[in-house]
């Protein structure tokens, strides 16, 4: 394959060990500096142009966009991905994760376990959060900080009460986030690539220390991870549609908590601590991939008038139940079921012979006015725009 590589830095060892693995399995490798990009949007087809000139086919892309270029970055991406060129981390799953308030909103919907967090605005609502969170001492993090820089443990309320006063007022948004102490100041780093951990490594922080980070002095070792703690990973990579990650979790009392996942995840101190042949493990999945660019599915799928996808229940008295998906009048009412969830399981592409049970989920692709008459419990008209009232503004 023909392969970029998009980073601002091509002397750095990650940049150079994911170069130097393609050119060891035969394929055709570039580092292309992520800045130096044009989008060009006013053609039928969307192009993009580097170092001023049109930019030649390649297979796929590995994008490592840094902290201080998302923007750029992302829509660099999102172009490349435009073009059906095949990228494992998409734009948006780097958007996504990139937001440590965003990602774990996105995490909290599919369950998946973090310290409890809390995210306010207001001075009045400060304390009460804190206390949310299981008081002091707490931890007050950056939305956006990397490297352990803008996570901060305050050692009492009123510590806490200042530093996040301090941070408001200059603008910042910061999580307050429950201090999760038995972690004992280690944590654990998993790499994801495709859907397993390929490596995985504890990182203890330094001294008196709670950052674990390497570049806070953290120390590494192999680890063995337990398969609870590969499940957390693989899922919370999946989950914001990264399919190279660093996933990394606080060890808590009753298993793992994820606090984040890593887009561009660093390659030296896990390579070093587990000897693993992590850059070629990524480029492996990347030649296994390059067929299957990323679509936009729900994109795709909605761009006819009138259909999109949605997920049904069905409810214990529907009249489905105990019906085969042929029989269930889905069809004819042109609604195609892509995945049945049941409990924990997943069946994808049922066939039409599926027997349907109370309380399974169907991901289906249809007429939306057909499927929101099989949403009950939130069946809405369009609302008529209503006139404005005689008196728009009063008391009580
Ligand atoms: N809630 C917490 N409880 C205990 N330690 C934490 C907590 N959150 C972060 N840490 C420690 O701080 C480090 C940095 O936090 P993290 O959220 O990963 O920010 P960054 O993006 O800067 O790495 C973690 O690796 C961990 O060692
Ligand atoms: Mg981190």
């Amino acid at each position: 394959m023909k392969l970029a590589i998009l980073s601002v830095s091509p002397r750095a060892y990650s940049t150079q060990r994911l170069r130097t693995a393609a050119l060891d399995r035969g394929h055709t490798v570039k580092v292309l500096n992520t800045l130096r990009f044009g989008i060009d949007l006013s053609h039928d087809e969307p192009d993009l142009q580097f170092r001023g000139k049109q930019l030649s086919d390649y297979d796929a892309i590995l994008p490592r966009i840094g902290n201080s270029i998302t923007y750029f970055g992302t829509a660099v991406v999102r172009q490349f991905e435009q073009m059906d060129v095949y990228t494992p981390n998409t734009a948006a799953g780097i958007t996504n994760s990139r937001d440590k308030l965003r990602a774990s909103q996105i995490l909290s919907r599919h369950n998946v376990l973090m310290p409890a967090t809390t995210f306010v605005r207001d001075r009045a609502d400060v304390i009460p959060a804190i206390e949310r969170v299981g008081g002091a001492p707490v931890v007050i993090k950056l939305l956006e900080g990397t490297q352990g820089i803008g996570v901060i443990l305050a050692p009492d309320r009123k510590v806490a009460e200042a530093i996040i006063e301090t941070l408001h007022s200059t603008r910042q948004n910061v999580l307050i986030q429950r201090f999760v102490k038995e972690s004992k100041g280690r944590d654990i780093r998993a790499l994801v690539v495709g859907d397993r951990v390929v490596a995985a490594m504890r990182r203890v922080a330094q001294g008196d220390e709670f950052r674990s980070n390497v570049h806070r002095g953290g120390s590494v070792e192999a680890v063995e991870l337990d398969p609870v703690f590969e499940e957390a990973a693989v899922r919370s990579a999946q989950i914001m549609g990264l399919k190279v990650a660093g996933v990394d979790m606080l060890e808590g009392n009753d298993g793992p908590l994820v606090m984040e996942v890593n887009s561009s995840p660093g390659l030296e101190g896990i390579e070093n601590a587990t000897k693993l042949d992590i850059a070629g493990a990524i480029i492996d999945h990347i030649d296994n991939q390059v067929a299957f660019p990323q679509i936009d599915v729900r994109q795709r799928l909605s761009v006819s008038t009138g259909y999109g996808v949605a997920e049904l229940a069905v409810h214990g008295e529907a009249d489905i139940v105990g019906k085969s998906i042929t029989d269930s009048g889905l069809r004819e009412k042109d609604i195609t079921v892509l995945t049945l969830h049941r409990g924990a399981q997943v069946l994808p592409n049922p066939r039409a012979s599926t027997v349907l049970e109370a309380e399974d989920r169907l991901l289906c692709f249809g007429k939306l006015e057909e499927m929101r008459s099989m949403i009950p419990e939130r069946r809405k008209r369009r609302q008529r725009v209503k006139k404005l009232p005689k008196q728009p503004i009063h008391d009580a």
